[in-house]
């Protein structure tokens, strides 16, 4: 038995139900993990509400750190005693302990507590292939980055600005404008406010290369008219709700645009692939480069309090899970 989140319906934050499970031994290929710290994303909301169903009953969560407890068979890579981390093409991290496919698994560093990697490894990840894959981000480049202060942000409009880019962040939290400066913004808007985009354009007449879009229904189309021609619209949230339906005219319209919808998965879809996207990442942090600031922690069981405190925007930085 162990103890596990899950909800049984989908719904609103009082479906998530603090229960115990069974947990088998590890099945051939998987490793069990004890968790030591689980990381709060904005899809674990979307999982409980069902925008990306899952089969029921479930238990939400797609990152967290901990210690390899035991391996099932054919697992080389890791040993019991080790510690890893995980982000990508698992779902079930609510928990004190899952049994996970090792090709999901990455091995922490030293330098790296458990904390930060539960806290980073989805978001960073996330960072580490919209920043240095999907645009290369360069020296020079000025670059909108919506919701500047949150999880993704915090870690994205820092490497960003290590790479030498100027950043315009968003958010729509007065309070939070301070933050979307320390975290290295060149500017920062409120991108709730009619005429933002505008205002954009007033700092870079010619448009942005590139823009990165997490709140998705509210924000997509202005974002549009922020793009120079044959810029790039990286829709890869809904903190606002999915995005309308359009035309592609229009991005022929609006300049010969290119829009992408990128999920993490696509880009760590092999080991190795993951590995190399975690050391990249791991190795920014340990230049100090990038920090991370845990913000907000709570208990395993208390998993509801901090979903409703991620979707109400109370949040800045990263939110962790202790079981
Ligand atoms: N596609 C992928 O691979 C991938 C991977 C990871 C994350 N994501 C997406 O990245 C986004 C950020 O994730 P996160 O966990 O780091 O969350 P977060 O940015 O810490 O939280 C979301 C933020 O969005 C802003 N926001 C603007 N309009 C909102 C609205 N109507 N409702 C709620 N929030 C609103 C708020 O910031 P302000 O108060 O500053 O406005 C809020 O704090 C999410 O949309 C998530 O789905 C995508």
């Amino acid at each position: 038995m162990t103890k596990a989140i899950r909800f049984h319906q989908p719904g609103g934050s009082d479906v998530l139900k603090y229960e115990d499970i069974e947990l088998p031994p590890p099945a051939a290929g998987e490793v069990r993990v004890r968790h030591t710290a689980i990381g709060v994303n904005f899809i674990d909301t979307y999982h409980r509400t069902g925008l990306y169903p899952l089969p029921l009953p479930a238990t939400p969560g797609m990152e967290a750190a901990g210690v390899v407890e035991a391996v099932g068979e054919g697992v080389t890579r890791f040993k019991p005693g080790q510690r890893v981390g995980y982000a990508s093409g698992f779902v079930g991290a609510y928990a004190e302990a899952v049994n996970i496919p090792a090709g999901r698994l990455v091995a922490l560093p030293d330098s790296i507590s458990d904390e930060v990697a539960a806290a980073v490894l989805l978001k960073g990840m996330t960072t580490q292939y919209l920043i240095r894959r999907i645009h290369k981000v360069t020296a020079g480049d000025t670059i909108v980055f919506h919701a500047a202060a949150g999880g993704v942000g915090q870690i994205a409009v820092q490497w960003a600005k290590h790479l030498g880019a100027t950043v315009i962040g968003t958010t729509t939290s007065p309070s939070k404008v301070e933050q979307c400066k320390a975290n290295g913004c060149a500017h920062v808007l409120d991108s709730s406010e009619a005429g933002w985009e505008k205002k954009v354009r007033a700092i870079i007449p010619e448009g942005v290369p590139v823009v990165y879009d997490s709140i998705g229904k509210n924000t997509f189309l202005a974002g549009l008219d922020c793009l120079r021609p044959r810029g790039i619209m990286v829709t890869y949230g809904n903190a606002s709700g999915p995005v309308d339906p359009f035309s592609p005219a229009l991005l022929a319209q609006k300049g010969s645009l290119f829009v992408t919808r990128p999920v993490l998965g696509h880009y760590t879809s092999t080991p190795e692939e993951l590995q190399q996207t975690a050391d990249d990442l791991f190795a920014v942090l340990a230049s100090g480069a990038v920090k991370v600031a845990i913000n907000h922690r709570y208990k395993l069981s208390e998993a509801a309090k901090a979903q409703d405190e991620l979707t109400s925007r109370k949040t800045v930085g990263a939110t962790v899970l202790i079981p």
